[in-house]
């Protein structure tokens, strides 16, 4: 299944291969997307194991996600009042920076931001053919059913599920590339997740950029090359995929 929103830095294109880099299924029986952001890794399986938890730190992201599993036909049925046109992006960016808007008049909102947007950037309008179509909802609620949503910073949330047979995927911001997202992220951020990693019980699979920097934080784990067409920039894009086990 397909994420319903394209998210910048979102791993569609490389889902099979990071994937492919989990361990044994019998060696995890939780599953936890710590920065999960469109959630194509978490949408990529119907089921990753019993427990799957799905985390970001963006709350209009979580709103949204929240909407979709409890609220879908009212979502659905608020977003039929939108169309893709310039003015409805702009105003539709104003009003998710102000108060007294329902958390389903807020999803529906960042739904038309991210659909009707450039490169789910929400700053630009995108111009695009695109329709405001739901109606694949229907099937994301049900993949939704069971999974745990949260809201939280990385560190909190990674030692709130850490267990022996926790499965940890990290997507972060890559670094250098930080500046794309609402949320902030800074290079003491990087070296916190570094270490928090560094002390699971659990194991871990990372993605990140392929820079010096990254691979001076992780050098004693197992680092494998991955290259991707980057929706960022134009061309290939190299990356890493890291392990601890
Ligand atoms: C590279 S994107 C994840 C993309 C996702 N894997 C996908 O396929 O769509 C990184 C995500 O990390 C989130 N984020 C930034 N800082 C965070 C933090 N301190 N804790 C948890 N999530 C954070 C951002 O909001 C963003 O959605």
């Amino acid at each position: 299944m397909k994420s319903p929103i394209s998210w910048i830095g979102g791993k569609s294109q490389l889902k099979k291969r990071i994937i492919e880099a989990f361990p044994v299924s019998e060696s995890y029986d939780r599953f936890i997307d710590v920065f999960g952001g469109g959630g194509s890794i978490l949408f990529a399986k119907d089921k990753h194991v019993e427990l799957e938890v799905y985390n970001d730190a963006n709350s209009d992201l979580v709103n949204f996600f929240r909407c979709l599993k409890y609220h879908r036909q009212e979502l659905q049925r608020e977003i039929r009042l939108y169309l893709n046109s310039r003015e409805m992006f702009f105003d539709s960016q104003q009003r998710l920076e102000t108060r007294g808007f329902t958390d389903i008049q807020r999803a529906a909102m960042f739904y038309v931001l991210v659909k009707t947007g450039f490169g789910a950037s929400l700053r630009t309008f995108g111009c695009n053919k695109k329709r405001l179509n739901t109606d694949e909802f229907s099937d994301i609620e049900s993949r939704l059913d069971g999974v745990v949503i949260e809201n939280k910073d990385f560190e909190d949330l990674i030692k709130v599920y850490d267990r022996k047979k926790a499965l940890f995927y990290c997507d972060p911001p890559y670094h250098k590339t930080e500046r794309h997202y609402t949320v902030k992220f800074t290079e003491s951020d990087h070296e916190r997740l570094c270490k928090v990693l560094h002390n699971i019980k659990g194991k871990f699979v990372l993605s990140y950029n392929d820079d010096e920097y990254v691979r001076e934080l992780y050098k004693d784990c197992r680092i494998q090359a991955v290259t991707r067409n980057n929706s960022l920039s134009s061309g290939d894009f190299k990356e890493v995929i890291i392990t601890n086990f």
